[in-house]
């Protein structure tokens, strides 16, 4: 169906061919696009996206901040020579090397040849896996920057943020002094279209920002905090996102919505000061379900340890993917079958990208029939997702006998051994020794 839209709001801000004035001599250039319905294969936006990219102007020239995906070049060529001559252009700031914000940079580079590059310290290997310089041609004109560096425009002031891994590792913001602003890359960003532009003007947007949020920056939680101590302290009239609503409304709103988000304040009302082990499992005849049962009253015994144990078959992923991310440890259960394990496995691992598991531990075990190939491929999964797997998984043949069932009590024992070492030193993974 064609989507809606054929009508601009009635108090559309972002018009064809216009940049838009958001502080005194500071432009969004950027691009609406309206009818996306999905942004990188896995993000759903119910009104689209838009691509913002902004320029500053000041008495010793111009600076373009970000730039637009290839196929909205044009309406972010219209919108930069609406307020500028592409010979003003002394700098591009690049806050992030997607290529939803850098589409449009081949062709900005070739119509103002003389600006130079500002990008982050660790953008130097995708610049140029980007641009492809040729070795015969003059060399890029960029410079690496960090935290508290800055660079002039006579009377304005840009000065850059090392904010890596939000949410890739190149990504940086660029606070304008004088005004205020500060351009945010994809941080503070949701996929939400709106011609009205500002966050005082425009739809209500919360749930595609908490929904941004989940799944772009949720993973990198630790970066988001150690992001915030160098934004809070700014003075802030507008955060200036590349994507979505534009927030000079109370935009301090937003820095703390981030703060809440990346806090697991659950677990800290709660009071739960013990370390956690999380089992689920998948059990087709009960067998599986017996193993984890065994599972259970074993590391049950390690005193200073939760244990909780779920059938996957009666819950929701989602309030899953919650516990996993506070708990130190997971145990996975499945059967195999047809030569693999079951789908509600996987679908709880593939859910489990949207959070930092690094350093949680992960534990495999299930029944088989013939081959029992399920244990190893989570377990392969386990560490594809970064999580140490510090003890063989546990497979059982069909139905387990008593003197299984024992293994699986010294199994749940030996993980809950490795939660509780793991606060000493490293666990070693058992797969390192092979
Ligand atoms: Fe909007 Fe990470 O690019």
């Amino acid at each position: 169906m064609m989507p809606l839209r054929a009508e601009p709001a009635a108090r559309a801000i972002a018009k064809p061919g216009e940049a838009v004035e958001i502080a005194p001599g500071v432009h969004w250039i950027g691009a609406l696009d309206p009818t996306l319905r999905t942004f990188d294969i896995i993000l759903r936006t119910a009104n689209g996206t838009t691509y913002n990219a902004y320029m500053v102007r000041g008495t010793d020239g111009v600076a373009v901040i970000d730039t637009v995906k290839a196929e909205f070049a044009d309406d972010f060529f219209a919108r930069i020579e609406s307020v500028a001559r592409y010979d003003e252009i002394r700098i591009i700031v690049l806050n992030h090397l997607e290529p939803d914000h850098t589409g449009a940079l081949p062709e900005l580079m070739r119509r103002a040849p003389q600006a130079k590059l500002y990008i982050s310290t660790r953008a130097t290997a995708m610049l140029k896996a980007l641009l492809k310089p040729k070795e015969d041609k003059a060399p890029l004109a960029f410079e690496t920057v960090g935290t508290g560096d800055e660079v002039s425009l006579g009377d304005r002031t840009l000065r850059f943020l090392h904010t890596p891994f939000l949410h890739w590792p190149d990504t940086q913001c660029t606070y304008l002094v004088e005004e205020g602003v500060l351009f945010s890359g994809d941080v503070f960003g949701c996929h939400y279209c709106d011609t009205r532009l500002l966050n005082d003007r425009c739809g209500d947007f919360r749930f595609a920002f908490d929904y941004y949020y989940a799944h772009i920056m949720r993973p990198f939680k630790t970066h988001v905090m150690d992001a915030l101590k160098l934004i809070e302290p700014l003075p802030l009239k507008i955060i200036a996102p590349t994507h979505g609503p534009i927030l000079r409304d109370r935009p301090r709103r937003y820095i703390t919505r981030y703060r809440e988000l990346s806090t697991s304040s659950f677990t800290d009302q709660i009071g739960n000061e013990e370390r956690s082990l999380i089992i689920f499992y998948m059990s087709a005849y009960g067998s599986t379900a017996r193993m984890a049962e065994a599972i259970c009253a074993g590391a049950e015994e390690q005193s200073g340890l939760r244990v909780s144990l779920y059938d996957l078959e009666g819950g929701e992923t989602q309030p899953f993917v919650d516990l996993i991310e506070s708990a130190d440890a997971l145990a996975l259960g499945s059967p195999t079958i047809n030569g693999d394990a079951v789908k509600p496995v996987w679908d709880l691992l593939s859910s489990l990208a949207v959070i930092d598991l690094k350093g949680k531990l992960g534990a495999s075990f299930g029944s088989y029939g013939w081959t029992g190939e399920a244990v190893r491929m989570i377990e392969d999964r386990m560490r594809g997702l970064k999580m140490r797997v510090p003890v063989a998984g546990l497979r059982v043949k069909l139905i387990p006998t008593d003197e299984e069932l024992e293994e699986c009590r010294a199994f749940g024992r030996a993980i809950a051994g490795a939660i509780s070492s793991g606060e000493k030193g490293r666990v070693i993974d058992f797969a390192e020794l092979g």
